[in-house]
């Protein structure tokens, strides 16, 4: 059975006042809050067990480096991956693209190439792909959305050909929370032998994944939204993609045997994780899949969904009020602007009353673009929110409503 108020004592930071407010935080999509369990295990790992790992055979130098290792594990149980080697930690999601636009682009990509990115993606599944096919004299190709927020997925089939490469496509959009049909998209993309990368950030925490039975090539995530610390994350790799590709950063722990004639690389996954890990992050990342895992994930994405529903019965009633993003399925996202209010002064007027939602162009400014505005406010919800707290938020919207028209 899930229970919001056994949950909220897990994450200290709940408790907490702002403005002189009862915190309501509503910004998890930007980053999730931690539970006592991870901020300890961050907290003991620098007290009782830091040292650097794969570099030791002191007794300390052991232990943090099977503690990380045992955090993979555990992280490639959670995404369903078939071996230790496709686990690669990263420093984030924007790692973990960058680091396949790169490598990937470099062995895979050729001039008269084409990648087909969605529209509605965030820009660290877009920039990367633009610089690679720029530096490859390849072409970006855009699949579209309605207005509704639904990508086009029967669109696909006029922007693929032979010379598709790459799709690379979000889990779940940080704006309008869309969760795109990827099985559909992932299984077009294959019928023309091109691979597909998914933007995980959004989707791993609002439902997880199964990478084998999803059936991608590769899949990115950020700890820091799966209430893990921040500066971690986690690509995952087709083994036999990853074998192919050359190492992106370069330095210690991804090599094999160095000389000033020739250096060959380490086997997977260290190949892609030069230099120090960020092994406390992983080991934080690590407890927090094994929080994550001793609750019943299905009970916890049906108490997000009716907390999307709430928020959206109670806010689209509002005057003036729009929100982005409509489609059924949508995650725990709801953005939105009022008619005559600029989104800014909104989150300002909310902040003074202790609610915490993201404003701007949420990086994704092609979005904005779509709906021919500069900025939205953003409430995403965690399984910590209450319905209170998006009672708390519409009463907070009308007032700033009657304070700003
Ligand atoms: N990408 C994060 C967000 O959507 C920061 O807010």
């Amino acid at each position: 059975m899930f229970d919001v108020n056994t949950i909220r004592k897990d994450f200290p930071i709940l408790s907490r006042q702002v403005n002189g407010k009862p915190l309501v935080y509503l910004d998890s999509g930007a980053t999730a809050q931690k539970p006592e369990c991870v901020i300890e295990a961050v907290n003991r790992m620098h007290r009782e067990q830091n040292a650097n790992i794969h570099r030791g055979v002191h007794h300390l130098s052991e232990e943090a480096t099977s503690m990380y290792e045992a955090a993979r594990e555990r992280v490639r149980e959670f995404i369903g991956a078939a071996a230790r080697e496709e686990v690669i930690f990263t420093a984030g999601a924007t790692a973990s693209i960058n680091t396949v636009a790169y490598a990937w682009g470099e062995e895979f990509l050729h001039s008269g190439d084409n990648i087909i990115v969605s529209e509605m993606e965030h820009h660290s599944n877009i920039v990367p792909w633009q610089l690679i096919a720029q530096r490859k004299g390849a072409e970006l190709r855009v699949l579209p959305f309605d207005d509704e927020g639904r990508l086009m997925i029967e669109k696909l089939d006029e922007l693929l050909d032979t010379r598709t490469r790459m799709v690379a496509v979000t889990q779940a959009s940080n704006t309008l929370g869309t969760r795109p049909d990827l099985k559909t998209i992932i299984d077009k993309a294959h019928s023309v032998d091109a691979v597909v990368m998914v933007d995980g950030c959004q989707g791993v925490v609002h439902g997880g994944v199964d990478v084998q039975a999803l059936d991608c090539d590769f899949y990115a995530f950020s700890g820091h939204k799966l209430y893990a610390p921040t500066g971690i994350g986690v690509l995952y790799g087709k083994q036999s993609l990853l074998e192919q590709m050359p190492p992106f950063l370069c330095g210690g722990d991804m090599v094999d045997r160095v000389s000033f004639e020739r250096t060959t690389y380490a086997p997977l996954p260290l190949k892609f994780e030069a230099g120090t890990a960020n092994f406390v992050g992983a080991i934080g990342l690590g407890e927090a899949v094994g929080y994550l895992q001793t609750l019943d994930l299905k009970a916890v994405e049906e108490y997000e969904r009716d907390l999307t529903a709430y928020a959206t019965e109670l806010l689209s009633a509002i005057d003036g009020l729009k929100i982005y993003g409509t489609t059924e399925d949508k995650c725990s996202i709801v953005s939105f602007n009022v008619e005559g209010v600029h989104p800014y002064d909104m989150g300002m007027i909310l902040d003074k009353l202790g609610i915490a939602v993201r404003t701007g162009q949420h990086c994704a400014e092609p979005v904005m673009t779509h709906y021919g505005v500069t900025g939205m406010c953003r409430a995403s919800m965690a399984m910590y929110n209450t319905r209170e707290e998006i009672e708390a938020l519409h009463r907070g919207v009308e007032r700033a409503v009657r304070m700003l028209r």
